[in-house]
């Protein structure tokens, strides 16, 4: 095995990090800021392994995780099963079109039919927002919500996070703009949580349908003029309409009016600072809310993103197996 790939969950652990406070992973709402830094500190511990191909921790060896995913997903899924191989767990995709919950069966009898089969680790997704925190009520399993409807989408927060870390080396006092379809964004909502608590100063824009009032409590600044917003920012994270979640009459005149007024572009970049950092949680619509160009231009760390994705699921199902941060695994 090359020398930089033997992963160093096992280096001495902060004072401060004796345990993680759960398993379950429902939302960065309920995680303390604590917790939330040492499932960074564990992905980064685990960023060296996550990219080899041909090596793997031994620390969930004979560890069952189960996929569950009732809506579509490429990169989360597939982030989760490799994640949850390289680190020797054995997988299981619970195919959820082709299964009894197309028959009428609950969601919980079916999680309590898989979870007989001894699964320790459920990772779900799934349209309806909450589904995962009635699961975690019913299950034994550890439950990771992959995304539930327009509440939270945990693991992309974390690695959104992890992905501004690793470039800007601080998210204390950055200003980070939201843009796009922030209703109906469960990844919009963990990176509110997470980067409200890690001292970041949090802006969301977009038409005013799209941007909920309320955000305003939790102390998210609201913007509906992107050119006046971009030149302040040190981040900003493009998200997709979520036209599937759009019922009724439409929330905006048209896409291309959409596109003019909030998508970016070579002519807003230049009016934005030098070391922006341009994010984006895929899957793109490219010429709506980013360019081509922008996209694969120099700032944009969008594969950074799906790369980092795996340390940090690797560090989310260290968690869930209920191993103290920093652990390491039995004999290889
Ligand atoms: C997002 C999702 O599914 O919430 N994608 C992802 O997980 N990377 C965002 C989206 O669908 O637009």
């Amino acid at each position: 095995m090359p020398k930089e790939a033997r992963a160093k969950p096992g280096a001495s652990p902060p004072s401060s990090a004796s345990a993680f406070s759960g398993r379950h992973l429902l939302g960065l709402q309920e995680l303390p800021a604590e917790e939330i830094r040492l499932l960074l500190e564990q992905a980064r511990r685990y960023a060296p392994l996550s990219t080899q191909n041909r090596t793997k921790h031994p620390v969930l060896k004979g560890r069952l995780v189960v996929t569950m995913f009732v809506e579509s997903s490429t990169r989360t899924k597939n982030s989760f099963n490799l994640a949850a191989r390289r680190l020797s767990a054995d997988t299981m995709d619970f195919a959820a079109g082709s299964s009894s919950l197309s028959k009428g069966e609950t969601l919980i009898d079916t999680a309590k039919t898989i979870e007989a089969m001894g699964i320790e680790i459920l990772v779900v997704r799934h349209p309806a927002s909450g589904a995962p925190d009635m699961l975690a009520r019913h299950v034994k399993a550890a439950v990771v919500n992959a995304g539930d409807g327009s509440h939270e989408h945990p693991t992309q927060g974390l690695l959104d996070i992890y992905t501004i870390l690793e470039e800007k080396k601080r998210i204390e006092g950055l200003r980070v703009g939201i843009v796009g379809d922030i209703l109906h964004s469960r990844v919009a909502r963990s990176n509110i949580w997470g980067l409200l608590k890690l001292g970041a100063e949090v802006w969301v824009c977009g038409p005013a349908t799209l941007i909920p009032e309320p955000l305003r409590d939790l102390g998210v600044k609201i913007s509906h003029d992107f050119d006046a917003l971009l030149p302040n920012l040190d981040v900003v994270n493009m998200l997709r309409i979520q036209l599937e979640r759009i019922k009724g009459p439409p929330m905006f005149p048209s896409i291309r009016e959409y596109a003019r007024l909030f998508g970016l572009n070579a002519a807003r970049m230049r009016r934005a600072k030098k070391d922006l950092l341009v994010m984006h949680p895929g899957p793109l619509n490219r010429g709506v809310e980013i360019t081509p160009d922008v996209a694969d231009g120099e700032r944009s760390v969008i594969l950074d993103q799906v790369a980092n994705g795996l340390a940090v699921r690797m560090a989310v199902l260290h968690r869930a197996a209920g191993l103290a941060p920093f652990a390491e695994g039995g004999a290889e």
